[in-house]
């Protein structure tokens, strides 16, 4: 037996069975029940809304010869050709693939031919935004003078695309992302028709990682009852999603909280070689601090979003308000920068390392600290001659190469370097990656990273590094700071960088 995609399956026939799109099923219907059907349509809005199956469903409701309330009848003539595709005077044209003019020509000649047996010459053009501009131009022209018999329904999810002129002569209907609650709703109907058992909080993480798309969310649906599954658990959506669990998310909010650097970049490095959905793990963030916050403030456990996740909710929410909200905006900004971000998971990186390391205004007792060591600095260098030109040396070692990054907000910088230990031999700064940060390396080792990095350590030690990165290898012993010192008294340099 062929396999039937769900999705398709449970296409919906009539317009009661639509979900959402309230509005456009109410005005369509009034439309029908009182013959006021206009020649030209518009159905935009975002994939898998439900515009193709509202086009078809209205097209049957045109002509069906038995109408019920605006409704199609699926049973007559009329309605069973539209159906399985075989009556003629619907068409159903794909503008991705037959996108030319001499494609819409043969429908400008095919318009004015009676239709031969429903009371409409139905055409519906999907993803009509793909035509070429010859065949704007030449539909145009049907648009301007349309015979009586026929209708147009064009579908797209990009109606910038489409030229003015012709949405000037279309009436226009937008259609919805879909809500996570409709969604969840009609994904529990298809399992219910399918005889397979869910869980709700598992319907739920797929609606939300449908993003309003609801046939997103059926195939995912799909996928994991066609793995073999006969039960929709959180763990196997999860599974499905490659999403992380909410111990990780925890874990990584108390890292922040505790500003610990290190072990919030660890988990966040975890989940991106297991190869868990970045995207979602910031929804998941945000919702969790929201909950924290939601209880901080209520004490109630009925109100959270990860009610299975309380006991770890109720050490988070021990945060204050102010932190907890920082997190929850900076975690929304991430989620729109990454629309658009190329390594999304440097966005996110990144976002982490301002979290751990909140801005501190000019601390006084670091300007002191900084200045003993430049004093530390002079004295070394005393028996040295120093190079009369070279502004003075501000660096001493790795760990004031990393605090000024820090300092300066040179974020990506510094996150990739966490966890790195440096030598210096001659002219040449070998920079040495542990092997889980290998992540680090590629940024650093970027062209404009690396002569940012350069100019950095020109500006503040007056000498010109060529800089290499290197993975620590599991017999490199790493190098302490002491032992660095002392490879750089041997090696005679004046300016040191350990
Ligand atoms: N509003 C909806 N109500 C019920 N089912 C829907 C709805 N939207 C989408 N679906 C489901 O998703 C499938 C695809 O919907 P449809 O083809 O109508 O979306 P579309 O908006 O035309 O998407 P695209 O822009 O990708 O062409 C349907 O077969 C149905 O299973
Ligand atoms: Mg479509
Ligand atoms: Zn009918």
């Amino acid at each position: 037996m062929e396999y039937v995609a769900l999705y398709r399956k449970f296409r919906p026939t009539t317009f009661s069975d639509m979900v959402g799109q309230e509005n456009i099923v109410k005005i369509l219907k009034h439309q029908i029940i009182n013959n006021q059907v206009g020649h030209a349509y518009l159905f935009s809005g975002g994939r898998g809304t439900g515009k193709t199956s509202t086009a078809k469903i209205f097209a049957r409701a045109i002509n069906c010869l038995n109408p019920k309330d605006g409704e199609p009848c699926n049973e007559c003539e009329i309605c069973k050709g539209i159906l399985n595709s075989s009556l003629v005077d619907v068409q159903e044209i794909d503008a991705a693939s037959n996108n030319s003019v001499d494609n819409i020509r043969s429908i400008r000649e095919d318009v004015i031919f009676a239709p031969n047996m429903a009371k409409y010459k139905i055409y519906i053009i999907d993803e009509v935004h793909m035509l070429s501009t010859g065949a704007f131009n030449a539909l145009l022209k049907t648009l301007e003078e349309p015979p009586k018999h026929v209708i147009f329904i064009l579908a797209t999810t990009e109606p910038h695309k489409i030229p003015v002129t012709i949405l000037s002569r279309c009436q226009r209907f937008d259609f919805k992302r879909i809500s996570v609650s409709d969604i969840s709703k009609r994904l529990a109907y298809i399992c219910d028709k399918s005889d397979v058992k869910y869980n709700e909080n598992a319907l739920n993480i797929i609606a939300n990682s449908a993003e309003g798309a609801l046939r997103d969310g059926i195939s995912i649906l799909d996928q994991i009852i066609s793995s073999g599954i006969t039960e929709i658990t959180e763990e196997n959506v999860k599974e499905t999603l490659g999403i992380s669990s909410t111990k990780t998310v925890a874990s990584v909010i108390s890292s922040i909280l505790n500003n610990d650097t290190k072990s919030a970049l660890n988990n966040i490095n975890e989940l991106v070689n297991s190869g868990k959905d970045i995207k979602y793990f910031i929804w998941q963030v945000i919702t969790f601090a929201r909950d924290a916050l939601i209880y901080k403030v209520t004490g109630d456990t009925s109100l959270l979003t990860n009610f299975s996740a309380a006991p770890d909710i109720r050490e988070i929410s021990k945060a204050s308000n102010e932190e907890l909200t920082t997190i929850i905006n900076e975690f929304s900004e991430l989620e729109n920068k990454i629309k658009w971000a190329t390594f999304p998971n440097i966005s996110l990186e990144t976002a982490v390392i301002k979290l751990c390391n909140p801005v501190s205004t000019a601390s006084p007792v670091k300007q002191v600290s900084a200045h003993k060591e430049e004093i530390k600095v002079e004295k070394t260098k005393a028996p040295q001659p120093a190079t009369p030109k070279a502004p003075k040396p501000k660096f001493n070692n790795w760990a004031d190469v990393m605090d000024s990054l820090k300092n300066t907000g040179k974020m990506t910088l510094y996150g990739a370097l966490i966890d790195t230990t440096a030598n210096l031999l001659d002219n040449t700064l070998t920079i040495n990656f542990p092997k889980e940060r290998t992540f680090g390396k590629s940024i650093i080792e970027k062209a404009e990273n690396l002569d940012l990095l350069k100019g950095i350590l020109k500006e503040n030690t007056g000498n010109e590094y060529i800089v290499k990165c290197a993975i620590e290898s599991d017999d490199t012993v790493p190098n302490t700071s002491n032992e660095t010192e002392n490879m750089l008294k041997n090696s005679g340099i004046n300016v040191t960088i350990s």
